[in-house]
């Protein structure tokens, strides 16, 4: 952070400049330093009511004092900087100057000895909380934690290695929380009150942030951050993650080049944008792209793409235009191949369309737990289209439209796998006929650390598809779609 470094450099010269005199206030620094250490972990667990009690306590009393100080600190720099805190015509580099020159008069007034750890901590506390995300700053900082999720002041939980964990982190009351909420909304020009009181927004960096605060949230300002990986996962990181297995990846190539539709099926964040992303990089790069998305999250490396994103309601619940609406707008742009970013309403009709008339090679994910259950998913959104269709024809549609279906599961572990490569064959009376071509190996147990020690394996079955890979001269390896052996099960 460089205010931060800079402050570090003004108090770096400023102690070699210090008088001896001044010295017993950093004295108690070893033993303070911890304390200070510990307090930033869990900052202070006691209400504000009883830190204030201590009005009198020096501070070499322990991180309540500190607390305080940072509190009276932060709201004394808050009330300096009135609204032009969330002024979006102000730069960072102009914020920062005007909270840089605040922040050190308020320290300066603030009549307290402290050692320069507790300065330190004091100054980058404050600066955490008004140019930053307060307490989750560190948070979003941390290239470990892939989610954030708040719920209500006092509970921070993270994700981390695809494990869901409390973080120590926590706010210091609801009007806390919501300051960092709605610095955070009307940064990206959005607002958030009891008259809105829901945002679902892009952050500049390309995070997704849902925000909902009363009395929408009945036990507190809920806020859930999913931050984006400035380096989304590759082919090889999902099969060095044992996501993928390396004949299943070679056959995914293989299905993309050949122009087959697929759907990508899995539940909330099983990595179905992530699959997405990865299949798309397969697109030859003499094709014309269009990405259609309700929050920009693909990041496809080839040039000739042409990027859309929906747009919601504004305050007055007008000039909403959704999915379904570029999804037909994308069919007058010439697209070599369309790819949706989820189907989850009407839109998926004139997905299963498209793929129908010509624009094949076409790529969408939808939120199922199953191959099958999928299908069963895609009726539904279709019926959400109104136009009043037979559950025969709709099936139809499905069954001649969608070539494969590539299942995601997050097992237990909170490892995210494919589960299932599924062909979608026909119609066979009433139902859509499927045949698996990879099945995840449950069989294969877990090891002492719970982890699944399976993997995606090929069922043995020879999809018919295979054929137009021979067609168009797709040459897989020989033992893609070889069925269990020993070699397999690892
Ligand atoms: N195969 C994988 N192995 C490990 N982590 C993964 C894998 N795929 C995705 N992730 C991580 O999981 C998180 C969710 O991924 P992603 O956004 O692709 O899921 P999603 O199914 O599209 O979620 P949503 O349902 O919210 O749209 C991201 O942080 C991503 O980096
Ligand atoms: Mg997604």
């Amino acid at each position: 952070m460089k205010l931060f470094e800079r402050l570090q450099a003004a108090e770096d010269h400023a102690a070699q400049a210090r008088p001896p005199a001044e010295a017993p206030a950093s004295s108690s620094a070893p033993a303070e330093s911890g304390a200070a250490e510990s307090g930033a972990a869990g900052r202070s667990s006691r209400p504000p009511e009883e830190a204030r009690e201590s009005e009198s306590e020096s501070l070499a009393g322990g991180g309540d004092a500190l607390t305080r100080l940072k509190n009276s600190t932060a709201a004394a720099v808050y009330e300096r900087m009135g609204t032009r805190l969330n002024d979006p015509s102000l730069s960072e580099g102009q914020l920062n100057a005007m909270v840089r020159t605040m922040l050190s008069e308020v320290v300066a007034q603030e009549r307290v000895p402290l050692t320069r750890e507790q300065r330190l901590r004091l100054i980058r506390d404050v600066e955490d909380d008004v140019f930053g995300h307060g307490p989750l700053q560190r948070l979003l900082e941390d290239p470990a934690v892939t989610e954030i999720m708040v719920n209500g002041p006092g509970r921070v939980y993270v994700e981390q290695a695809g494990r869901l964990v409390r973080s120590a982190a926590h706010f210091e009351s609801e009007q806390h929380l919501r300051r960092v909420i709605e610095r955070i909304v009307s940064r990206v020009g959005r607002r958030i009150d009891e008259a809105s009181p829901l945002v679902d927004a892009r952050l500049p960096d390309g995070s997704r942030v849902h925000a909902v605060i009363p009395p929408l949230a009945v036990r507190g300002s809920t806020l859930t951050i999913r931050k984006f990986a400035a380096e989304p996962l590759r082919v090889d990181d999902l099969v060095a993650r044992g996501s993928l297995s390396a004949g299943m990846a070679e056959l995914l190539r293989a299905c993309v080049e050949a122009r087959l539709n697929i759907i990508v099926s899995g539940g909330t964040g099983t990595g179905k944008t992530t699959l997405l992303n990865v299949l798309s990089s397969f697109i030859p790069e003499d094709e014309r792209i269009i990405t259609i998305e309700d929050a920009v999250e693909l990041q496809l490396q080839q040039d000739h793409v042409v990027t859309l994103e929906s747009r919601p309601a504004n305050i007055e619940g007008r000039g909403e235009i959704g999915i379904r609406e570029l999804v037909r707008n994308a069919l007058r742009m010439r697209p070599d191949r369309v790819v949706v970013g989820e189907v989850r309403g009407g839109e998926s009709l004139d997905m299963l369309q498209a793929m129908n008339t010509g624009h094949d090679g076409s790529l969408s994910t939808v939120h199922a737990n199953g191959p099958r259950d999928a299908v069963a998913r895609l009726e539904t959104l279709v019926l959400m289209a109104g136009m009043d269709l037979p559950l025969r024809a709709i099936r139809e549609q499905i069954a001649s439209a969608v070539d494969v279906i590539i299942q995601l599961t997050r097992l237990r572990d909170g490892s995210r796998r494919v589960t299932a490569v599924t062909e979608v064959i026909g119609m066979e009376q009433e139902t859509v006929v499927m045949q698996d071509i990879f099945l995840f190996d449950y069989g294969a147990g877990v090891d002492l650390q719970g982890n699944f020690l399976g993997r995606p394996v090929p069922t043995g079955t020879r999809p018919r598809f295979a054929d137009t890979f021979e067609e168009l001269g797709i040459v897989l390896s020989a033992d893609v779609f070889a069925g269990l052996s020993k070699d397999h099960r690892g």
